[in-house]
């Protein structure tokens, strides 16, 4: 496997299963619709993933855009979706051709972790100068430095009593750590970030950065970010 991108667009057994697959992306859904600052609101959720219910954001805003880079996972949702005419399934790509000032929210979850630092900058500056003035990008699931691959166990252990899924929790984390995951996971690494760093890497892309009390999802050891654009004065 020579990178995340192509580690995501595979059959790979990060989620336990069904009920943690779906337990996963709801408690997603619920924390993005909740962010969605009005009914007019246009939507962007960046690196969605499977999405499964993004219908629950969709059904608060005006328009909602899924982009993932995983063509796979790209045509999985046009078919979940093709009948909501709210929802929109992009290429990385194509979301770059996006009119700057279009976008209320964009939301980067789980993300940044798989992105080298340059690059993780580089499209957080290019997602803010999508924003509207007044307009928000956050960003979740940020590993904090020094979080160990043991703390991220235990919350999907915690995750999995809370949800029922326990012991599937503990078997799929053996299966992870006998799997691919583990070895691009020491190949490739995870990005680590600093509370200040990643404050000011937002504040670099003309956003005004705080740290949000809750990460969305289920692990509370990773930290999440909200970002306003104000306009220039
Ligand atoms: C850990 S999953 C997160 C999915 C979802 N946001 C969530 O929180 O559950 C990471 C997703 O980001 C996508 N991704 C990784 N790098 C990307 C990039 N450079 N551009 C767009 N999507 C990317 C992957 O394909 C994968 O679906």
């Amino acid at each position: 496997m020579k990178s995340w991108i192509e580690y995501w667009n595979s059959d790979h057994p990060i989620y336990v299963n069904d009920r943690h697959l779906t337990l996963h992306y709801r408690g997603i859904a619920q924390g993005i619709a909740d962010l969605v600052p009005g009914e007019d609101a246009h939507v962007l959720d960046f690196g969605c993933g499977e999405a499964l219910s993004a219908d629950l954001i969709a059904r608060k805003c005006r328009r909602l855009l899924l982009v993932d880079s995983a063509p796979t996972i790209r045509e999985k949702l046009k078919a979940r979706f093709g009948d909501n005419r709210a929802i929109h399934v992009l290429a990385p790509e194509e979301a770059k051709a996006l009119a700057a000032g279009s976008l209320d929210l964009v939301v980067v979850h789980s993300v940044a972790q798989y992105l080298k630092k340059p690059d993780f900058a580089a499209l957080v500056a290019e997602l803010a100068g999508k924003l509207k003035p007044g307009g928000s990008l956050i960003v979740g699931d940020i590993l904090p430095e020094g979080l160990s691959a043991m703390t991220d166990a235990l919350a999907l252990l915690r995750f999995g009593f809370d949800g029922g899924f326990l012991v599937p929790a503990f078997v799929g984390l053996v299966k992870t750590a006998l799997s691919d995951y583990r070895k691009i996971r020491a190949e490739l690494g995870l990005t680590h970030y600093e509370e200040t760093e990643m404050l000011a890497l937002l504040e670099k892309a003309g956003l005004t950065a705080r740290r949000l009390e809750k990460n969305l999802g289920h692990n509370q050891a990773r930290m999440a970010f909200g970002a306003v654009k104000f306009a220039a004065e």
